[in-house]
C-alpha cells in the first residue's frame, strides 16, 4: 500500500511540474495577445508581460506571464488553459476574429477595458465556459444566437456595452443560467421567453430600449429583476404571483400603465422592494377584504411616485407590517375619502403618516 501511494504522489508532482502548455492553448494565447492593440498593453499589464519564449503554464506567475490566465487542468500530461481574466489595463482592440480556442475554458473575464467590435461568434466553442464576463467594454453589434449553446454557462454579464438589436431565443436554452446582465446597452425588440432557465435568479436589463408587455413567462427561481428605463407598455402581469422567489423588483421609468395589482402588495410572499415610479400607472388594486390588525406582506420599500394614479390614499399600506419606505409623490390622489366610516382608520392614518415622509 505505501509505495504504490508513494508512486502516485511521485507521479502527481512529476506531471505538475511537467505540465507544459498543450500547443493549441499556446497558440490561441498568442493569437488573442495579437489582436490586442499593442499600446494599450501598457508597463505593468498583465498582457505586456506575456513572453512566448518561454512556456505559458509553465511560467505562470512568475516574472514572465505574471497574471491573465489559469492552468488548472492537465490533460495528457499537458497543461490546458482554463481562465482568462484580464486586468482592466485599459486594453483595447477588437476580439471579433479571434477564435478562442481554448477547449478547458472554464472563465473568460475581460470586463472594464476598451474592447470593441462585435463579439465574436467562436465563443459559443467554449462549451465547458461557466462564467463570461464582458462588462463596461464598447462591444457593438447584435448579440450573437450562438452565445446560447454554452450548456454550463452560470453568469452572463454584457453589461455596459453599445451592444443592440435583440436577446436572442437561443437564451432559452441557458438552463444553468443564474445571472444574466445586459443593462446599459442599446438592446431592442422584446425579451424571449426565459422560462426554461430554471435556475435564473438575477435579471438586470435596465437601460436598454426594450419594448413590449413586462414579460408574463419567467422562471419562478428568479429574486430580483430590474427592467428600469425601457419603453415596455401594458400593466404588471397577473403571472407575477407565481414568481414566489422575488424580492426586488425595478419596473420604473417604462411605460407601463393600467392598474397596480393588489397581489404584488399582498400576496403572500411579496417582494421586498418594488419600484414603479416614472410610468403611467393610473390607479392602485386596494386589497378588498383586510384586518386592521395588518397584512401578510414582506414589503420593506415601496415607491410608485411619478404615475398618475388617482383615487384615495392607499391607506392599507400603513397595515405592511415591514413597510419603512414610501413614495406616492407626483401622482393625483384625493387625500380623503377611503372607508371614513372605519373607526380603525384614525390608527392606520397615523401608522400611514409614519410611512410616508412629511412634506413641507
Ligand atoms: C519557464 O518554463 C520553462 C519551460 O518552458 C522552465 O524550464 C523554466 O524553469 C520556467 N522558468 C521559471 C522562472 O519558472
Ligand atoms: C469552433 O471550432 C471548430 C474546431 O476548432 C472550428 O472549425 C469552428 O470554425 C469554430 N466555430 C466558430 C464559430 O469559430
Ligand atoms: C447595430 O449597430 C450597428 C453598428 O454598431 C449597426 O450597423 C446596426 O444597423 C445596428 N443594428 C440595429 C438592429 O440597430
Ligand atoms: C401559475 O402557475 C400555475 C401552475 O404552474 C399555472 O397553472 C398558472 O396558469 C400560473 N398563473 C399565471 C397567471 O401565470
Ligand atoms: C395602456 O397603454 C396602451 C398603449 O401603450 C393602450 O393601448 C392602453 O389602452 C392603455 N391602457 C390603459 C388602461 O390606459
Ligand atoms: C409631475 O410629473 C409631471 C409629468 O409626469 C410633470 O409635468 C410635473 O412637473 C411633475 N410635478 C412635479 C411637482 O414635479
Amino acid at each position: 500500500m505505501a509505495p504504490l501511494v508513494s508512486l502516485l504522489v511521485i507521479l502527481l508532482t512529476v506531471s505538475l511540474a511537467e505540465s507544459k502548455t498543450f500547443w493549441g492553448d499556446v497558440a490561441a494565447l498568442k493569437e488573442f495577445k495579437n489582436s490586442v492593440d499593442t499600446n494599450s498593453m501598457t508597463p505593468g499589464s498583465c498582457l505586456s508581460s506575456w513572453d512566448f519564449t518561454l512556456d505559458p503554464c509553465d511560467n505562470l506567475s512568475g516574472e514572465t506571464f505574471t497574471c491573465g490566465f489559469s492552468c488548472d487542468a492537465v490533460v495528457s500530461g499537458s497543461g490546458r488553459v482554463t481562465e482568462l481574466i484580464l486586468d482592466q489595463a485599459g486594453y483595447s482592440g477588437s476580439l471579433t476574429s479571434v477564435s478562442f480556442n481554448f477547449p478547458y475554458l472554464q472563465t473568460l473575464e475581460l470586463s472594464g477595458n476598451y474592447f470593441s467590435g462585435p463579439l465574436p461568434h467562436s465563443l459559443s466553442n467554449l462549451t465547458r465556459l461557466t462564467g463570461l464576463f464582458l462588462s463596461a467594454n464598447s462591444f457593438s453589434g447584435s448579440i450573437p444566437a450562438s452565445l446560447g449553446s454554452m450548456p454550463l454557462l452560470e453568469e452572463l454579464l454584457l453589461d455596459n456595452n453599445i451592444l443592440n438589436g435583440s436577446v436572442p431565443t437561443s437564451f432559452n436554452r441557458l438552463s444553468r443560467l443564474k445571472r444574466l446582465e445586459i443593462q446599459q446597452n442599446k438592446i431592442s425588440g422584446e425579451l424571449p421567453d426565459l422560462s426554461p432557465l430554471e435556475n435564473l435568479n438575477y435579471l438586470d436589463a435596465s437601460d436598454n430600449r426594450i419594448s413590449g408587455p413586462v414579460p408574463s413567462s419567467l422562471p419562478g427561481s428568479l429574486a430580483q429583476i430590474s427592467m428600469r428605463n425601457n419603453l415596455m407598455e401594458g400593466t404588471l402581469p397577473e403571472s407575477f404571483r407565481n414568481l414566489t422567489s422575488l424580492e426586488v423588483i425595478d419596473l420604473s421609468h417604462n411605460k407601463l400603465n393600467g392598474s397596480i395589482p393588489s397581489f404584488i402588495f399582498t400576496h403572500h410572499p411579496t417582494p421586498q422592494q418594488l419600484t414603479l415610479s416614472f410610468n403611467g400607472f393610473t390607479s392602485i388594486d386596494s386589497p378588498r377584504y383586510y384586518s386592521p390588525s395588518g397584512l401578510p406582506s414582506e414589503l420593506i420599500s415601496v415607491d410608485l411616485s411619478y404615475n398618475q394614479i388617482r383615487g384615495p390614499l392607499p391607506l392599507f399600506m400603513g397595515l405592511l407590517p415591514k413597510l419603512s419606505a414610501l413614495s406616492l409623490e407626483n401622482n393625483s390622489f384625493s387625500v380623503f375619502g377611503e372607508r371614513k366610516t372605519d373607526q380603525n382608520n384614525g390608527k392606520i392614518i397615523r401608522r400611514f403618516l409614519q410611512v410616508v415622509p412629511r412634506r413641507h
